[in-house]
């Protein structure tokens, strides 16, 4: 298995190109189950997860091209990718593959309303808490699904087709949103979703689904409304940005200093965290090209956080915030109000000689003046990136492990960060 080896100590200095949003590309590939014409998705990163998502589509039987590489293109250009769902021969998404991914469960939304039924495997629990699935059946049950639950698995029924309804979330759920919003856009009549998630990766695929045909209002705010159509066509969409890449990379230069311009990262799907970073002393410059961040030798000074729903500061740079505040000067309270169980790079942070404590939902984090390399390992994809932020400010050598981790959300993040001199290289270990 591999790890990546980092030798900590060196600023930042250069660019990093911003690739297509993980959490946008998963969403806008479920969306083509949902027309039989071409779904081409420009910007689509190459990630561990979005290949898996290929291949599950597949066996709905989704056709797919992945466009090649012409001469001359970066290698880090994002891949263009059609997709075709003329013919879905299988409405049953199996355990082995759900269970590998939780995202692919919201294939449930649009297998349900292109064909009446859908019988999707319960995903269960990952590192970061439970997880659970009830408000996206709500939401499906609301359209008119009748659903059940049988040896793990969800089955939707709806054979006169789903019909449209009022929506209101008990919470901000993202992926609540998104199961409402595909398939209310094939639902008879008009749908109100209330208290929808905000965030980019819904407006991404809000404004996919509308040139698809699909009727939306309200596109970017809590209040959605959709009038739904008969069928949905073809659409060329490219995927937004990734803010919680970009976000990242940004946590990175506040913590080993230096100077970086985030090629392509958008302000206004990062303000919150900016803002955050501002406070903690890096210098953050947004323009035409993309963000630029900065920090000088002055030191990190120890800002509070609470994750939040969009636009708030977002839960998934959570662990990434708490690496660099291990080396700011005074103490730092991280709230966690999204997930419950979201703190588990704590202990491996500690390793490199974090002083963390753990307070309900809630880590205190007292600065320390030096970390040092240790092997590490992390439990989710976040919380591996949180080490290797951790690791470029430390003395001497850490490697992490668990490297497919990273690869399911980061492209191609050892070069990214040595292209900017950083030292960080992949090991490979056989067996
Ligand atoms: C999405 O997960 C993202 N995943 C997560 O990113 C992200 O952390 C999360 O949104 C919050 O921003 C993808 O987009 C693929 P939620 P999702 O439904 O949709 C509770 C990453 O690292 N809830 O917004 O699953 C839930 O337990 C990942 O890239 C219910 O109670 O998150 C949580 O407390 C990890 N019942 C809260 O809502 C439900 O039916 C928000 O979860 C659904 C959710």
């Amino acid at each position: 298995m591999d790890s990546i080896r980092i030798i900590g100590g060196n600023p930042l200095y250069g660019t990093i190109p911003i690739s297509g949003a993980k959490n946008a590309a998963l969403p806008l590939m479920i969306a083509s189950l949902l027309t039989p014409e071409t779904l081409t998705l420009q910007n689509l990163p190459r990630l561990a997860d979005v290949s898996l998502l290929v291949r599950i589509l597949g066996n709905h039987g989704v056709d797919y091209t992945i466009a090649g590489k012409k001469p001359g293109d970066s290698s880090i250009a994002g891949q263009t990718v059609h997709l075709k769902a003329r013919n879905i021969v299988d409405t049953l998404a199996p355990y082995d593959l759900v269970s590998k991914m939780r995202a692919s469960f919201w294939v449930l939304a649009p297998l349900v309303a292109r064909m009446g039924e859908a019988k999707v495997s319960l995903p269960g629990g990952c590192a970061i808490g439970t997880r659970p699935v009830d408000l996206l059946l709500m939401a499906l049950e609301k359209l008119g699904a009748e659903i059940s639950i049988e040896a793990g698995y969800v089955i939707a029924k709806a054979r006169g087709g789903l019909r449209g309804a009022e929506i209101t979330f008990p919470k901000v759920t993202v992926g609540g949103t998104h199961v409402a919003l595909m398939a209310a856009t094939l639902a008879r009549g008009h749908t109100l979703i209330q208290n929808a998630a905000r965030e980019p990766e819904v407006t991404d695929l809000a404004q996919c689904l509308v040139k698809m045909g699909a009727k939306i209002h309200g596109i970017g705010t809590s209040t959605l409304e959709i009038e739904g159509v008969a069928s949905l066509n073809g659409a060329v969409h490219s995927v937004l940005p990734d803010r919680i890449e970009a976000g990242t990379y940004a946590c990175a230069v506040a913590m080993a200093g230096g100077d970086v311009m985030l090629e392509g990262a958008q302000v206004d799907a990062l303000r919150s965290a900016l803002d955050v970073l501002e406070q903690t002393g890096a210098v953050v410059t947004p323009t035409n090209e993309g963000i630029r961040i900065a920090r000088n030798g002055a030191g990190i000074s120890a800002v509070d956080v609470t994750t939040q729903p969009f636009p708030g500061f977002p839960t998934d740079l959570q662990a990434q915030f708490m690496a660099l505040m291990t080396k700011a000067k005074g103490q730092s309270r991280i709230t966690e109000t999204i997930f419950e169980n979201r703190f588990m790079h704590v202990q491996e942070l500690a390793r490199l000689g974090a002083q963390i404590k753990l307070d309900g939902d809630a880590a205190i984090v007292d600065g320390v003046r030096r970390l040092q390399g240790a092997p590490v390992m992390a439990t989710d994809l976040r919380a591996s990136v949180s080490l290797v932020i951790a690791a470029l400010a430390a003395e001497g050598e850490t490697s992490v492990s668990r490297v497919y981790h990273l690869d399911r959300g980061f492209e191609h993040l050892e070069a990214k960060l040595a292209g900017c001199g950083a030292n960080v290289t992949r090991v490979s270990q056989a067996g």
